[in-house]
């Protein structure tokens, strides 16, 4: 069998392997997208062929390779101020909700891939803060987490190439919150990655060690799980949400027929969640 080949039994064994540890959800005939994002690992690994790569990911304890794996099998699109309104929402009204706080204000942003969506919020903030000094009094806590150890890795770096840069970002943010790199990358200052911190979670697991919150952006990542998995992840959620927290989902994703904790705001463009 050559190297590229994939058997049907081996993939239907990793597709529900995959569906258990992380709620992605390929369907039938992704063969093509398990053959190109897993055989760049057979000559890193040293394993002649993708079925025993994938044998080795469902029966085997190497973590090192179902990380890869998982890192692998993961979409992390992202970019700077996704979407723009739920930062043109943060800034304009939402933020004002938590203005005066005596506690820290806790925004948690789910599945953050490599930490554009953290670090907009971040930027918001300090854009609100410049308008609203002193507007937080406990300070402003952002945690971001992610399955990918890759991804984390990249966030706690902050440090961004000129793609990346490109998407999203004005070049007045760039003045203000980014430093230049001797490679020609830029980096975000402190101020801004002070605010931020990273873990690993994965949303399939319990994230009651998190502590409560109250904001949460989940966008773009219910779209890859199954309507049973995407239940249990806004239950959980809302557990972590006081009355009248606030959930951003992203601009494809509905709540509709998945969860009667919260209620869908409407606004002008965009809208977001507030829990009951
Ligand atoms: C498309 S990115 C979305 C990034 C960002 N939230 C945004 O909207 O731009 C999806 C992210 O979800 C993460 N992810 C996938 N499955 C996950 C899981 N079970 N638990 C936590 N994160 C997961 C991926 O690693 C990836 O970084």
């Amino acid at each position: 069998m050559p190297e590229q080949e994939l058997g049907n039994q081996d993939y239907v064994t990793f597709r529900d392997y995959l569906e258990r540890q992380c709620g992605i959800v390929l369907g039938d005939n992704k063969q093509y997208l398990v053959r190109s994002r897993l055989s760049p690992l057979l000559r890193r690994f040293d394993i002649p062929d993708l079925s025993q790569l994938l044998r080795k990911v469902v029966n085997g304890h190497d973590r090192t390779l179902r990380e890869a794996v998982i890192d692998a099998m993961t979409t992390n699109e992202t970019l700077w101020f996704r979407d723009s309104y739920p930062y043109e929402l943060l800034k304009s009204e939402l933020l004002s909700k938590f203005k005066g706080k005596s506690g820290p204000l806790k925004i948690w942003s789910a599945a953050c891939s490599s930490g554009q969506e953290p670090y907009s919020i971040a930027i918001c903030v300090l854009e609100y803060l410049q308008r609203n000094p002193g507007a937080f009094p406990g300070g402003v806590q952002i945690v971001g987490t992610d399955i990918s150890t890759d991804m984390l890795s990249r966030c706690k770096a902050a440090e961004y190439d000129n793609l990346s840069l490109s998407r999203g970002l004005s070049e007045e943010r760039k003045r203000q919150f980014f430093e230049t790199m001797d490679n020609g990358s830029m980096r975000l200052k402190s101020q801004v990655t002070a605010m931020v911190s990273f873990r690993p979670i994965n949303l399939l697991e319990s994230y009651a060690s998190l502590g409560r919150f109250d904001m949460v952006f989940c966008r773009n990542v219910l779209i890859y799980f199954s309507p049973q998995v995407k239940t249990q992840i806004l239950q959980q959620i809302a557990a972590c949400l006081p009355s009248a927290g606030i959930l951003f989902l992203g601009a494809s994703e509905s709540m509709s027929g998945l969860s009667d904790a919260f209620s869908m705001i409407r606004c002008n463009p965009g809208l977001y969640y507030l829990k009951k």
